[in-house]
């Protein structure tokens, strides 16, 4: 029989002193290669100068940082994020930029934006949620987007956790309960399912990583 998860299981609120200090663990816990593997995904996300941007558990504010490398004046950019760190961090980030704005509001809540981005962008957070709570982010993310915006999507890939090798039962033995629910759920057919079609994936740290581009259909 499989597991039941509950909401306490998850252990993505991120705060404290790993929340201060969350980029520089990124990059140790990677040996380095977080900044050259992250700078590889935001170009994967072919940005236009004026895309309206939302992203979903925006944490320091660093990918943003990355994807405004790409945006004009007339692009904008939303960060939605709970952590009080992360919100002091990446709030600090982007006093001097005004098309870009971060807000404190929780994405596993029904969101009142409709029809006013061309893409939303969420990178480590779906794994951390019950099956419940992705729907209703899987759903905001679709009434956000215009009719043929995108939905990125980087987090784990689907694997067999018991065949793996040993590094990804490592990684998994410190990981919130929920990422080992998520990997074994084919989240292309959920997002089908959402309304979402002509999907997109690379693969990044041996497959065991996925950025998943979906469009909204049209
Ligand atoms: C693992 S971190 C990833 C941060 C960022 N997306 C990145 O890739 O660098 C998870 C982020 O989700 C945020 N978070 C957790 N639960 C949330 C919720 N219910 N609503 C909004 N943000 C949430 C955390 O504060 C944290 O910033």
């Amino acid at each position: 029989m499989s597991p039941t998860y509950d909401r306490s299981d998850s252990k993505v609120e991120v705060t404290g002193l790993e929340a201060r200090h969350y980029d520089f663990l990124m990059n140790t816990i990677t040996a380095g290669t977080y900044p050259f593997f992250i700078r590889r995904v935001v170009r994967k996300m072919r940005i236009q100068p004026d895309d309206e941007i939302l992203v979903l558990g925006s944490g320091t504010g660093r990918n943003i940082c990355l994807m405004n490398k790409y945006l004009s004046e007339g692009g904008r950019v939303l960060g939605l994020d709970i952590g009080p760190e992360m919100l002091e961090q990446s709030q600090r980030r982007f006093t001097h930029h005004p098309h870009i704005t971060i807000e404190n509001r929780r994405v596993e809540e029904p969101l009142p934006y409709q029809c006013e981005f061309d893409k939303v962008f969420i990178s480590f957070v779906l794994h951390g949620f019950i099956q419940e709570d992705r729907l209703q982010i899987i759903a905001n993310a679709k009434h956000a987007l215009r009719p043929g915006g995108e939905f990125i999507i980087l987090d784990y890939n689907e694997f067999d956790l018991k065949h793996s090798p040993w590094l990804g039962r490592i990684v998994f033995k410190m990981e919130c309960p929920l990422a080992t629910d998520f990997i074994g759920r084919d989240l292309q057919a959920i997002l089908r399912e959402q309304g979402f079609d002509e999907f997109r994936t690379h693969p990044h740290y041996l497959g065991y990583v996925r950025l998943l581009t979906a469009r909204k259909a049209v």
